[in-house]
């Protein structure tokens, strides 16, 4: 037996959709999670469990231990664009994000960004994350490298977009080339994962499409990542472009990028056709509020895409989305539900944020429930961390604890995030840096 330790705290995780599981919901008011190796091998109430782990050493955190957020959806070379004015969807990328993504050409740049948007994802209590690049080899190997020392389960691809603007424009042949490079160099490496990344239909060719569809063919563990439906006028350019797709997912399935390994980000604008395609097909939504609103995209119909059974997850979408926060995000989610007048549970909204997002990457059998045999990813949530806060939580339910940390919380909530039984961030600690 290697070494273990525990960590003693108030824990709460929720490892099925509660849609679809009454019983979803796993709670312990004073409970212990006992870990070897960075891998769970106990759950329990602390007076069950204590007696038969007395001499391993216990760590008191005092908080709510809830699984490490798992990030469906975000770019990490936008962050330094967020809250960038004025602009819908395709104007928005002409003029503040294709010009910031063209300087990571730079591997140095790319490798000082990387380990920015690692440390801010851990503050944020962000664990794991599927995560678009740029078109650049360099940029996938810099946030590889940066993720794989610290231990971090992140999914990435170079970005395909053969049809992009000048400066950011690959081609089939080093589309092909690179990402067959990047696979064999990357794939499976520590906590890694590689996914097909073609930006969205309107920047790559037929002729890339169909590449995409032959790598994820040729490479059955990857994931397929882009964006579907999300803007108005980007459908518009979709269907004028595909004339004889049926619609926009259809354009995707006619190169065979609809599967259960699918990503895609919005499905803001999905038919009942798409959403019957997207559920048969078990490819999934990252659904990603804070960015449908600051674009002014529109607000995703989850009542539709429950009804249809799409599995969803949750994404920030930075540098569209407003904050790195997965909790945050899990409250614009609640809104943007109540604003087609269907209700968002502020557990269905953890799920999301966890289990949720785990299964749209194929990590949920190795993170987002803390059950036994899941790696040891968990933040420590401070429901007292603001005064606001403090008042709004004093004496509250879980539900309305947990309710107000999503509507109020951001980073400042986030106490501690672990990475395999490791501290890897304390808001606490004297530097204010990285511990453990
Ligand atoms: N569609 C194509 N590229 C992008 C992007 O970078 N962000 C968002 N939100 N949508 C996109
Ligand atoms: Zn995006």
């Amino acid at each position: 037996m290697g070494k273990l330790r525990a960590f003693r705290g108030e824990i709460l995780s929720v490892g099925e959709d509660p849609l679809q599981a009454g019983d979803a919901v796993e709670y312990q008011a004073d409970g212990l999670l006992v870990v070897e190796q960075g891998v769970i091998v106990a759950r329990g109430d602390h007076a069950d469990l204590a007696p038969h782990f007395a001499d391993v050493p216990v760590t008191s955190l005092g908080g709510l231990i809830v699984p490490g957020f798992v990030d469906a959806h975000i770019h990490y070379p936008q962050m330094d664009r967020i809250a960038s004015h004025g602009e819908q969807l395709l104007d928005w990328l002409e003029r503040h994000i294709f010009p910031a993504e063209t300087a990571f050409a730079d591997r140095d740049h790319a490798d000082e960004v990387a380990q920015a948007f690692l440390a801010e994802l851990l503050r944020h209590g962000t664990t794991s994350a599927l995560v678009f690049p740029t078109v650049h080899e360099g940029s996938v190997d810099a946030l590889f490298q940066a993720a794989l020392a610290r231990n971090m389960r992140l999914a990435s691809g170079k970005v395909l977009m053969d049809l992009g603007p000048e400066g950011l424009r690959d081609t089939v042949e080093t589309a092909r080339a690179q990402t067959e490079s990047l696979i064999a160099r990357w794939a499976g490496r520590g906590r890694l994962s590689y996914a097909i990344t073609p930006r969205f239909a309107l920047t790559s060719s037929d002729e890339q499409l169909a590449l995409a569809g032959e790598l994820l063919a040729a490479h059955p563990e990857v994931l397929l990542h882009t964006h579907l439906a999300e803007n108005r006028h980007e459908c518009a350019a979709v269907a004028a472009r595909f004339t004889q797709a049926a619609d926009y997912l259809d354009v995707y399935d006619r190169f065979g990028l609809v599967s259960d390994r699918s990503v895609f980000a919005h499905g803001i604008h999905l038919s009942e056709r798409m959403g019957t395609r997207l559920a048969q097909s078990g490819a999934g939504i990252a659904v990603c509020p804070s960015s449908n609103l600051f674009l002014g995209s529109g607000f995703f119909h989850f009542g539709e895409a429950d009804r249809l059974g799409v599995k969803l997850g949750l994404g920030t979408d930075v540098g569209a989305g407003t904050s790195f926060s997965m909790l945050y995000t899990q409250g614009q989610a609640y809104q943007a539900a109540l604003a087609r007048e269907e209700r968002l549970d502020p557990f269905r909204a953890l799920y999301l944020a966890t289990t949720g997002s785990a299964r749209l990457l194929h990590i949920a059998d190795k993170v987002g429930a803390l059950a036994v045999g899941q790696e040891a990813d968990f933040v420590v949530l401070d429901s007292a961390a603001t005064p606001l806060l403090a008042r709004r939580c004093a004496g509250a339910s879980l539900a309305e604890r947990l309710f107000a940390m999503q509507i109020l919380g951001d980073d400042r909530v986030v106490r501690q995030t672990w990475i395999m039984g490791e501290c890897a961030w304390d808001k606490d600690s004297a530097k204010g840096a990285n511990c453990g």
